[in-house]
């Protein structure tokens, strides 16, 4: 099978993931400029699971209003629209996928805590460089290796060669899915992303985000989200870990080098907030 076939396979596969509606929903809607807070909370209060997930997520650490926000409306005037949005989305992806019986030996809240921990930096990195919107930066950290669920979930098999690979050849993910198959992840992800009619700079934040190209949509957003996937990777485990520049596409060396220069300082903080965030996003 090569590429062109595993995609073509994906686009025939009944029950494929779609974005949960009413993510779709809300994401449509703010793609609207007259969207009125009013119109938002109706969508939200249709589905009350959601709407106590959201106070729950504004009133926690994360966000540090401890218990003063109690409705949808009040939340959307003190947050904005776009962390709202982004919180809806979020929350309904990682329920969407992540059933434990699915993905069956297969550790599911590692990945959504590796997820969690790049969306988090991402933000980190968008706030400090403000060369974008942080709260775009938090989806793209969420849903850059979303390609991985859909290989574990519907192409098993190549997903256990490139596991195998990684141990035997002691190789990163990446470059074990280069080398054993015929597709990756980013293809994968990005190939979902546009489906799913996610605006075009996070499809291609997801297709190119171990391969940086100057020529995608949304330059800025692609480089916070390869640098932070490699900031996670390394300090992730180790704090005292040195990043490897060369790792680092040049031009997003260039653009965050204040960032970059002063990473083992900033960190410790971000991975407290990392904490945070997947207590709220991961706990049942
Ligand atoms: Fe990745
Ligand atoms: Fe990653």
């Amino acid at each position: 099978m090569d590429a062109k076939t595993i995609l073509k396979k994906l686009d025939r596969i009944e029950g494929l993931p779609t974005l949960p509606a009413i993510a779709m929903e809300v994401n449509q809607m703010l793609l609207d400029y007259d969207t009125s807070i009013n119109k938002l909370s109706k969508i939200l209060v249709n589905d009350q699971a959601m709407v106590s997930k959201i106070l729950k997520l504004v009133n926690s650490a994360f966000f540090g209003f401890r218990g003063k926000i109690s409705s949808i409306s009040h939340a959307i005037v003190v947050l904005g629209f776009n962390t709202i949005r982004n919180a809806v989305v979020s929350v309904s992806i990682i329920d969407a996928f992540s059933s434990e019986e699915i993905f069956d030996g297969f550790d599911i809240t590692e990945f959504w805590k590796h997820s969690v921990a790049v969306a988090v930096t991402s933000k980190h990195l968008a706030e400090k460089s403000k060369i974008h919107s942080a709260d775009d930066c938090f989806i793209g950290g969420l849903l850059h290796d979303i390609g991985k669920v859909i290989l574990i979930q519907y192409f098993k098999e190549l997903f256990q060669k490139v596991c195998l690979s990684v141990k035997v050849n002691n190789q990163s993910f990446y470059e074990a899915e280069k080398s054993e198959i015929p597709v990756d992840h980013t293809q994968i992800g990005g190939h979902l992303a546009k489906k799913w009619q996610l605006p075009a700079g996070l499809v291609d934040a997801i297709r190119y985000h171990h391969d940086v190209r100057p020529s995608v949509n949304d330059l800025n957003l692609l480089m916070i989200i390869h640098v932070a996937d490699i900031i996670v990777n390394t300090h992730g485990a180790d704090s005292k870990a040195k990043l490897k520049l060369s790792d680092i596409h040049p031009d997003a060396v260039k653009v965050l080098r204040g960032q970059l220069g002063t990473v083992s300082d900033w960190y410790p903080e971000v991975s407290l907030e990392i904490e945070s965030a997947c207590k709220f996003f991961l706990e049942k």
